[in-house]
């Protein structure tokens, strides 16, 4: 062989085999599949035991860890602000008005709690947040739905006066909630999928109580509900603006993640304004017809949640692993 091309093969043999250790090792600032395989490999075990053991004792918390990590991802970001309690001088996101029924952080403090003893100072609660939600979704099928992308980092800030203007209202019509999501690059189908979460768990009636109650200012409801589905929220909710009572997200259940949620949004039972709205756009109707008469949803749903948590995310050097969920490192 003439010296050049060994020299192009061994240049070759180089390139490959670094390949290859890049791909092992993986670029540690970036969110990847397996964040953790090294530092901290039984992390997603550890997450997984911990959620399943606390969704199982009591499934309605499987909803609420879902939501977690919808609110932590579009307030600043999947940096799990959400968590942090509020101070003598700051008011936290969780404190926030739409934070009726947050719930959920003594399961995260659990995980939290079983990591650090495990592995200290490795794992990011923004991370922990993430997982959790895929695991609590995943509990009632016995695997997991999706992969979750790790190596978030924890931020150090978390503003209940950001929450309004960051987090979609339920009584947005398409073209906010298009915007809301787009202004977190999220599409049109992510809108559609995402708010498949709305399968499971619960709402308080005056997040929806003027549909039912009073939506012209003449004590009528909002035409385009079912009245069937009328009369049924008309026996839970004591009237338009009933702040202690709670509704579940699908009637009867609001347990079983599954694509009931679109075919009843389709026979006019959607609860909020907001999901009412995916059917006065073609394009999300479309959407939403798709996913109530397919399994694709449940494809689509992790997809999905792997965009919606990749949203503002910390990594590499931004951010910290805090030591306490609830607390910023001092
Ligand atoms: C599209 C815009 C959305 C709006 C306007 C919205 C609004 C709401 C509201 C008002 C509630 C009731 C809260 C309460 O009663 O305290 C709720 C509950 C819930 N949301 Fe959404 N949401 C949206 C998207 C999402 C997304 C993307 C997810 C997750 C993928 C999600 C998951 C949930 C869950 C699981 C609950 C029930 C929580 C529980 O049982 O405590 N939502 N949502
Ligand atoms: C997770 O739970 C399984 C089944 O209970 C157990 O065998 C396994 O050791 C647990 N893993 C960790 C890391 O705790
Ligand atoms: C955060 O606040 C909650 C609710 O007020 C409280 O139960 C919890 O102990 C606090 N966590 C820390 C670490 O202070
Ligand atoms: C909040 O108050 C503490 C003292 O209670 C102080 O150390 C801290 O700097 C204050 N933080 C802000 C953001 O003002
Ligand atoms: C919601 O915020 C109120 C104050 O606005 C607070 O008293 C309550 O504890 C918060 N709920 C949760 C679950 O953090
Ligand atoms: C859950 O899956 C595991 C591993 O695939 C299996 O060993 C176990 O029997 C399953 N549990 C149930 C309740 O199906
Ligand atoms: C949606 O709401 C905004 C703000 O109230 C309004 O300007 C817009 O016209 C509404 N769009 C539709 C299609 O109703
Ligand atoms: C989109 O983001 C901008 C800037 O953060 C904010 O002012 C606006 O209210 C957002 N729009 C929606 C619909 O969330
Ligand atoms: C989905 O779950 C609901 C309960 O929330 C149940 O009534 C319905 O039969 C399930 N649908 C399918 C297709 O399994
Ligand atoms: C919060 O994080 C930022 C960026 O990492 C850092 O510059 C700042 O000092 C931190 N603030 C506190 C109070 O820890």
């Amino acid at each position: 062989m003439k010296y050049s091309k060994v020299m192009n093969l061994l240049i070759v043999v180089i390139v490959v085999v670094l390949g290859i250790v890049g791909d092992c090792y993986g670029d540690l600032s970036e969110l990847q599949d397996g964040y953790y395989r090294e530092s901290c490999c039984q992390a997603e075990e550890i997450v997984r035991n911990v959620t399943w053991q606390y969704v199982g004792a009591n499934p309605a918390m499987a909803a609420k860890l879902l939501r977690l990590h919808f609110h932590d991802c579009f307030v600043r970001g999947a940096e799990a602000s959400i968590l942090l309690n509020s101070t003598a001088n700051n008011t936290a996101e969780k404190d926030a008005f739409p934070n009726l029924s947050l719930g959920g952080f003594y399961i995260i403090d659990a995980i939290k709690t079983a990591l650090e003893a495990a592995c200290p100072g490795i794992v990011s609660c923004a991370d922990i947040v993430a997982l959790a939600a895929r695991d609590a979704v995943s509990y009632q099928f016995n695997y997991s739905l999706w992969e979750v992308q790790t190596g978030r980092k924890d931020g150090n800030v978390s503003l209940a006066s950001e929450v309004l203007a960051e987090l979609p209202s339920p009584a947005m019509n398409f073209t906010q909630l298009q915007q809301s999501f787009a202004n977190k690059s999220l599409s049109v189908r992510d809108l559609v999928v995402l708010s498949g979460g709305h399968a499971i768990g619960v709402a308080q009636c005056v997040f929806f109580g003027n549909r039912v109650y009073n939506f012209d200012g003449n004590g009528n409801p909002d035409p385009t509900l079912n009245p069937n589905y009328v009369a049924y929220l008309k026996t839970i909710c004591k009237g338009e603006f009933d702040f202690t009572t709670e509704v579940p997200m699908v009637p009867g259940s609001g347990l079983i993640f599954n694509n009931t949620y679109y075919t009843n949004l389709e026979n006019n039972e959607g609860i909020f304004t907001s999901d009412a709205a995916l059917l006065t756009d073609n394009y999300a109707k479309s959407i939403v017809n798709e996913m109530g008469r397919t399994w694709a949803f449940f494809y689509d749903f992790g997809q999905s949640m792997r965009r919606m948590g990749t949203v503002g995310v910390l990594t590499g050097n931004q951010g910290v692993i805090r030591k306490q969920c609830a607390l910023n490192n001092s």
